[in-house]
């Protein structure tokens, strides 16, 4: 008995002691393992006569009971602290300001297009879409460029892969958003005024030419349009987005399959030591195509040419954003160089037009 409680006085208080769990479970094993002292105490019963067995029997359980209760009692109490340990080490202050992050830019191209639907829209313009995929009826045919016309050489055009045997008409990666036109008038009928941005492709590469670039197309049709109304809106557009006042465009006589009369325009610019001036000097920078939509591309889509007319215009969105904003190599775009696009990228907050 004696012995019994020295072991127990002697485990409680090293258990007690012990600092964290590693400590604890040196303590148990020594204790209750299969070589720790009570252990061996349990195992000395078989040499005892059954007189002395009935009485150590239950007093070494017992023992065996108070201690594996008080190690759960220690566990739990070193968890504890340990967690209080690290709530008290380890907390966030809710109120400090947040670390500065690197914020992202919109890209030009993304900017000058809200600008120019912002302008439209004040203008009475929605905005309408396309598949960039196109079939050549809609990307030629129904602009009126027949199959042996120079213009579907001189547009550089990607076609669409096509198995052997595939005998389907075929598809190309569209070469301007004109089609969008067609489509248009198609779904929804005349009277319309839209505009239509989007991504364009054509084999051409160097300083001013890449294989995908930006275009937005106008069509506005009515019963009573004519080349004045084309005039002033493009005047108003330009005014609008290059935030000047007195602007001058030149209209120049020119050919398009879609159009009839056809025109493209330029703007008066100068340059200035290598900088580029808007709005005055001699010098003329072409920024669009234009012109009255032709009876046929009308008829097309399913609107009677003799009731409708309407206005058409396609403008390089790359080429207007780099005008406003003097960016010299178009290939830049599309280069995604980190430096470049915090440079010339703009503020998501900033608003449009
Ligand atoms: N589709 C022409 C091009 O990609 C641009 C164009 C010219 C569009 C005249 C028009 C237009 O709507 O009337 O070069």
């Amino acid at each position: 008995m004696d012995t019994l409680d020295a072991l127990k006085t002697k485990y409680l208080s090293k258990i007690e002691g012990a600092g964290d769990e590693t400590a604890l479970e040196e303590v148990r094993v020594a204790a209750l393992g299969k070589k720790g002292e009570v252990s061996l105490q349990m195992r000395s019963l078989g040499q005892m006569s059954p007189e002395e067995r009935q009485v150590a029997g239950p007093a070494l359980n017992a023992l065996k009971a108070d201690l594996t209760e008080a190690l759960a009692l220690r566990r739990d109490g070193l968890a504890d602290a340990a967690l209080n340990a690290r709530l008290a080490e380890e907390w966030a202050d809710v109120s400090l300001t947040p670390r500065p992050q690197q914020q992202g830019t919109l890209h030009p191209i993304s900017q000058v297009t809200e600008e120019v639907i912002a302008i439209f829209a004040d203008l009475g313009y929605g905005v309408a879409e396309g598949p960039q995929v196109e079939n050549d009826w809609y990307n030629f045919d129904s602009l009126n460029i027949p199959p042996e016309h120079p213009s579907r050489q001189e547009m550089d055009t990607f076609y669409m892969h096509r198995e052997a045997g595939d005998n389907r008409p075929p598809h190309v990666l569209r070469t301007h958003t004109s089609p969008v036109q067609v489509r248009h008038m198609e779904a929804h009928g005349a009277p319309c005024r839209i505009i239509c941005p989007g991504r364009v492709y054509r084999a051409d590469y160097d300083q001013t030419h890449t294989p995908m670039f930006h275009q937005v197309e106008g069509l506005a049709i009515d019963t009573d349009i004519s080349m004045a109304n084309l005039k002033w809106t493009l005047e108003e557009f330009c005014c609008a987005f290059f935030e000047i006042d007195d602007i001058t465009l030149r209209f120049r006589a020119s050919h398009f399959p879609f159009t009839e009369p056809s025109a493209e325009v330029d703007i008066r610019c100068s340059w200035e030591d290598g900088q580029l001036k808007l709005g005055e000097g001699d010098d003329w920078l072409e920024i669009l195509g234009s012109g009255m939509v032709h009876p046929k591309v009308l008829s097309n889509a399913g609107i009677d040419p003799e009731v409708y007319q309407g206005f058409a215009f396609g403008i390089g969105i790359d080429r207007i954003a780099m005008l406003k904003y003097g960016i010299p190599d178009l290939r830049a775009f599309f280069e995604s160089d980190l430096r470049w696009l915090r440079h010339y990228g703009f503020s998501p907050l900033a608003s449009a037009g």
